[in-house]
């Protein structure tokens, strides 16, 4: 199996004492990739510091290459200051900024073409769950970035159910398997060359006391973490429980 993927999502938190609280802090474990994604503005901070211990990214990118983009970051300059990841599709963007599928592509798209790796984000309301909707609703996400899943460069799919965010409710390991298994079903469907290569990751109220169990299922190939990568000790404690799975 490859490494499994680690990612802080910090969203709109932290500040520059988090910055060199987690410069000083991580720890690299065996077998585990870690990355930190702050705002943007912390960014190069970060990367500066970057070391064996964690790489950095974006959590949203331009669509475009440059221009007259007032508040936008494209994925170019993202390389220059030392990030290789980018979030895109992330819910919060897509219902905070109406981000459509085909501008979640385009983004993923740019940020492929810059050399960065790339998160994509899907996942359902408890609307779609609640109305059996659930697995049809997270295919047709993926299915929306076929283009992008079938370019070369690094790809991870993020399943985070929208109810699952923020709440302190996980989905189970069985509903996040579930899913896992249909994104990784849908990729082969478009993608074949690429199927195996994506790594498929859980977001959605991970924490300390849960990460060990999720990771005991060889599909959650790496985790999502909001909340509980704000705070030193659990983000530590998930990292190693990651390691621990893999060894
Ligand atoms: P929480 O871990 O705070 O639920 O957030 C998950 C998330 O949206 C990560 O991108």
């Amino acid at each position: 199996m490859a490494k499994r993927l680690v990612i802080a999502n910090w969203k709109m938190n932290g500040d520059l004492a988090l910055v060199r609280q987690t410069m000083e802090s991580l720890r690299a474990e065996a077998n585990v990739d870690v990355v930190v994604v702050p705002p943007a503005i912390y960014v190069a901070a970060l990367s500066d510091a970057s070391s064996a211990a964690f790489s950095t990214g974006l959590q949203n990118v331009s669509q475009f290459a440059a221009g007259a983009h007032t508040g936008d970051v494209s994925a170019s300059m993202a390389l220059d200051v030392g990030a290789s990841w980018v979030l895109v599709g992330h819910s919060e963007r897509r219902a905070e900024h109406g981000e459509s599928d085909g501008m979640v592509l385009a983004k993923g798209e740019q940020a492929l073409s810059a050399g960065l790796s790339v998160v994509i984000c899907v996942g359902e309301s408890l609307e779609e769950r609640e109305a059996g909707n659930a697995e049809s609703f997270v295919r047709s996400q993926v299915r929306a970035q076929a283009a992008c899943l079938r370019q070369a460069g690094a790809i991870a799919i993020a399943y985070e159910p929208i109810w699952a965010i923020g709440s302190g409710i996980s989905a189970s390991s069985e509903q996040a398997v579930a899913m896992h298994k249909v994104i990784r079903e849908t990729v082969r469907e478009v993608a074949p060359a690429q199927a195996d290569e994506v790594r498929i990751l859980y977001g959605g109220s991970v924490n300390a006391e849960n990460a060990a169990g999720l990771f005991e299922h060889p599909e959650i190939e790496g985790v999502l973490v909001g909340g509980a990568s704000l705070d030193k000790a659990q983000f530590a404690a998930i990292i190693r429980a990651a390691s621990a799975a893999a060894s």
